[in-house]
């Protein structure tokens, strides 16, 4: 099971300026307490859909199903924004591969290629469609609300791509949208694309583990089957327990602790492998939309957030480590590290008789990301930099399903002891407002004309 090391939180070991004590979280006892009896109404009133994920029992089965009907497929390119974007990259990275794409054949067997267009950027867009090739590329168009104007952009462009190579185009097309909802369910089901749904009660940066996640996955060669036991074991592990034996609850109220009594609202997630990063970049959305909020639940004005940043160990120990050390002490960093790393690699004879370099012979490169893992913790620990460790014991699906469960619970409780709602993004909203405005879409002139009202400037201020 996934572990949680909050040694380096602790007042004992960075003393009590900026520490934390047993006594700080048995303070907040009832808040913790309420956040359970919050997520079990929610989850009752079938509110809470990335819940019940994992006990899924027909996705999976209909995926592989799906995936025998399209035996030419050996590209996924994946269209998607966000939430319906950052989790099938993260996936990939961990247990596909980084390098996937590049792989020769022999290595790569029968797992597909993967592109993600989920950016505006005609350059982007451009160098994509020089190196797809269509005949076997299956193109995943997932967007929950249907109506998200990035991701209807790269779309139109890569149908008509799609349209100018063949007639039959649609056999290329899948979605994966709301099952009733939207405008990409309208013409889904007019075009008669295959699709699957996103569970209605599930939102954008919380559906990593429905189709959104789970469709890539398969064709990857990542076992769908497994990442939902893991995360379902999570679920089984700490759901509705008290707060000193439910990890992802206590790493909430510590963070909520060192925003409101510490001051630290800088919040580093910090991988030692680059195949978790852009768990760190999943991690940032999710923390950033769920937790950064206007209003309370009772609609007083409280403008929380904690700032997520993602780094990466062994790189920002020559990048953003001197900050963490001597900088502000408003930090708080969170390692993500791996137990196993399921491969190693020995330095071989290195430049005898030298022996500034002559040291590293015989050495493993896995001790050497783990000394310099430690070695970080230590020099942030003497700092008196709160550090703590969510130890993954190896890089496979069980693992990976546990750290999303984790840190989504995780995410989901803090919005609940800082009174807030974790599951919607109105600020969000509102800019897409003004680019459906200046965009021409019918219902949305006020927007235009706000903005032209309001985007001023000087020329005497831009030199
Ligand atoms: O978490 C969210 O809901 C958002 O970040 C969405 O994922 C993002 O805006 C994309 O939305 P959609 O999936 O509706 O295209």
């Amino acid at each position: 099971m996934i572990q949680f090391d909050f040694n380096y939180f602790m007042d004992e070991f960075i003393g009590p300026q900026h520490g934390m004590s047993k006594n700080d979280i048995d303070t907040i006892k009832s808040k913790c307490d309420a956040a359970l009896k919050r997520m079990d109404d929610e989850k009752a009133k079938g509110m809470l859909g990335f819940l019940e994920l994992p006990f899924d029992s027909n996705i999976v089965k209909d995926i592989r199903s799906f995936k025998e009907t399209v035996p030419w497929c050996d590209t996924i390119a994946l269209i998607g924004i966000g939430g319906s974007a950052l989790g099938p990259q993260a996936l990939k990275n961990a247990l596909a591969d980084i390098y996937l794409n590049e792989m020769h054949d022999t290595y790569r067997g029968k797992r597909c290629k993967a592109y993600f267009f989920d950016n505006v950027d005609p350059g982007e867009m451009q160098s994509l469609l020089r190196i797809l090739h269509i005949p076997s590329t299956l193109f995943l168009v997932i967007s929950k609300s249907g109506g998200t104007t990035e991701t209807n952009a790269n779309f139109a462009i890569l149908l008509d791509a799609v349209k100018k190579h063949t007639k039959d185009y649609r056999k290329h097309i899948v979605t994966i949208t709301d099952p009733e909802k939207g405008i990409l369910r309208q013409v889904t089901q007019e075009e008669g694309f295959f699709s699957f749904p996103v569970p209605a009660n599930v939102g954008g940066r919380f559906s990593v583990l429905s189709a959104v996640g789970l469709v890539i996955a398969e064709f990857l060669g990542i076992d769908a089957a497994r990442l939902l036991h893991g995360a379902g074991s999570v679920l089984q592990h700490y759901y509705g327990k008290d707060v000193w034996a439910n990890a992802p609850l206590l790493n909430a109220a510590f963070h909520y602790l060192f925003d409101i009594k510490k001051n630290k609202r800088i919040n580093v997630l910090m991988p030692y492998t680059r195949k978790l990063y852009l768990f760190a970049d999943w991690y940032r959305q999710l923390w950033a939309e769920s937790l950064g909020k206007r209003f309370d639940m009772q609609g007083n004005e409280v403008m929380v957030g904690l700032t997520p940043v993602a780094a990466m160990g062994t790189i920002d120990q020559h990048s953003q480590l001197q900050l963490y050390l001597e900088g502000p002490n408003d930090k708080v960093i969170t390692f993500l590290k791996l137990k196993d790393f399921g491969t190693d690699i020995l330095m071989p004879q290195f430049y005898k008789g030298k022996p500034e370099l002559e040291y590293l012979t015989g050495k493993s490169l896995r001790k050497l990301n783990e000394f310099e893992e430690q070695a970080t913790e230590l020099v942030l620990k003497e700092a008196s930099r709160p550090n703590a460790s969510i130890i993954l014991s190896k890089l496979d699906e069980e693992s990976v399903g546990q750290l999303i469960m984790f840190l989504e619970m995780q995410t989901a409780y803090a919005g609940y002891l800082y009174n807030i709602n974790p599951y919607d993004q109105p600020a969000v909203e509102q800019g897409k407002r003004f680019t459906f405005g200046l965009l021409d879409r019918p219902g949305y002139e006020e927007y235009k004309q706000k903005f032209s009202n309001g985007y001023v400037k000087k020329e005497s201020y831009i030199l």
